[in-house]
């Protein structure tokens, strides 16, 4: 199939690119490049082993630059990851949040359909679960209530697709529930790239082992958790760009709405992931305990068996696979991608 990739020159757009030519896929990316550096797409080339991936600097808020890619291709399906996704600055900018992650996905939607491509798999998040009903959690567990607006566009526009592909049977909506992303491509050449500092924990981990920041706060040691500190599933970004290949199988199998629930299944705690990176990595990670963080949850894990059932998914990275690619990227990138 050839795929749009919207944010493709991030995270974890930049990661599900090489999955997706790996399985015999082709795709154009198109990026606005604020959270971003184009160097990422340079990368993945020369590990698919192309010349170039195809790109464009084009905003999903830009209805004319949006025209223009499509007039230029033909798409099967688009795979939407552009929108912004800091959760504390989310709290203190709204507008440009709900404007661009909400604003930006009605418009590109509407392109889309306009130029007969109505096949999507959109990024959302564990996040949409609020303070969760059930662990491990399900996808039939009831939607929450989100503690800042970046998580209300993920919920939002869950919605905004379920309706448009109810409304016209053509669409195939799959929404998959990110669940904790960490890791990095094993080759060390691409990774997570944060501005600034990080919120992150991985990241934060990272910077520090690398001797950027001093020490870790770890947010909390009296959670009704084993050791106290907040437990969460995080899967490896590979696994999780792998989840977008299958998720392609079920829109060729008109799939309709499909929602899954993307992580390991299993939750680590802030100690355990601190304890296995200098394990694996045999570096020191330096911490001290620190108030809870406001908006934190004790406990977030998923139950990865429909994804499993359905799209015949499931992670195969473990624990340390994730600190010890997560660390090869940093330690050979302690700056992240060179400015372009
Ligand atoms: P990222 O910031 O690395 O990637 C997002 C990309 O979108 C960036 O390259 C950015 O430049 C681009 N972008 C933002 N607004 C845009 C716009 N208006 N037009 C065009 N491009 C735009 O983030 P990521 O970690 O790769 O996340 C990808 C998606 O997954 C996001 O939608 C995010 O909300 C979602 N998600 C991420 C996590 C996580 O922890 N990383 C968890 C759950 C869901
Ligand atoms: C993980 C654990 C922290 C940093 C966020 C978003 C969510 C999703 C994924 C996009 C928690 C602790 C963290 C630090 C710490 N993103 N921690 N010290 O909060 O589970 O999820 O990213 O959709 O929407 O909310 O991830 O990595 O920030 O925190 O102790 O410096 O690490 O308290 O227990 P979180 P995180």
């Amino acid at each position: 199939m050839n795929i749009l990739v919207t944010g493709g020159a991030g995270f974890i757009g930049s990661h599900t690119l090489i999955e997706l030519y790996k399985a015999g896929h082709t795709a154009v990316v198109l990026d606005n490049l604020s959270n971003s550096n184009p160097e990422a797409l340079k990368r993945v080339a020369e590990i698919i082993g192309i010349r170039e991936i195809p790109f464009y600097k084009v905003d999903i808020r830009d209805r004319e630059g949006l025209g223009k890619v499509f007039a230029e291709h033909r798409f099967d399906a688009c795979i939407h990851f552009a929108g912004l996704k800091a959760v504390g600055e989310s709290v203190e900018k709204p507008w440009e949040y709900y404007e661009n992650n909400i604003g930006g996905t009605l418009v590109l939607v509407d392109v889309m359909r306009k130029n007969g491509c109505k096949n999507i798999i959109f990024s959302s998040s564990a996040t949409v679960y609020g303070d969760p009903e059930e662990i491990p959690i399900t996808e039939n567990c009831p939607k929450g209530q989100c503690t800042n607006p970046y998580g209300w566009t993920k919920s939002m526009l869950e919605q905004v697709l379920m309706d448009i592909q109810k409304a016209d049977p053509e669409w195939n909506v799959v929404l998959l529930r990110y669940f904790n992303p960490v890791g990095a491509h094993p080759s060390g050449r691409i990774g997570e790239n944060p501005n600034g500092i990080p919120n992150n924990l991985m990241p934060y981990i990272t910077q520090v082992a690398v001797g950027k920041r001093k020490e870790l706060g770890v947010f909390g040691n009296d959670y009704n958790t084993p050791d106290g500190t907040g437990v969460r599933d995080y899967i490896h970004v590979v696994d999780l760009a792998n989840a977008h290949v299958c998720a392609l199988q079920a829109i060729e199998r008109n799939c309709g709405i499909g929602i899954y629930n993307v992580g390991t299944g299993n939750g680590y705690s802030v100690l355990d992931m601190v304890k296995a990176f200098i394990r694996v990595n045999g570096v020191d990670v330096p911490y001290s305990i620190k108030p809870r963080r406001a908006g934190d949850i004790a406990t977030c894990y998923c139950n990865p068996a429909k994804a499993k059932a359905e799209l015949g998914w499931e992670a195969n990275y473990g624990i340390d696979d994730m600190v010890r690619d997560s660390w090869h990227w940093q330690s050979q990138n302690p700056d992240g991608y060179p400015e372009a």
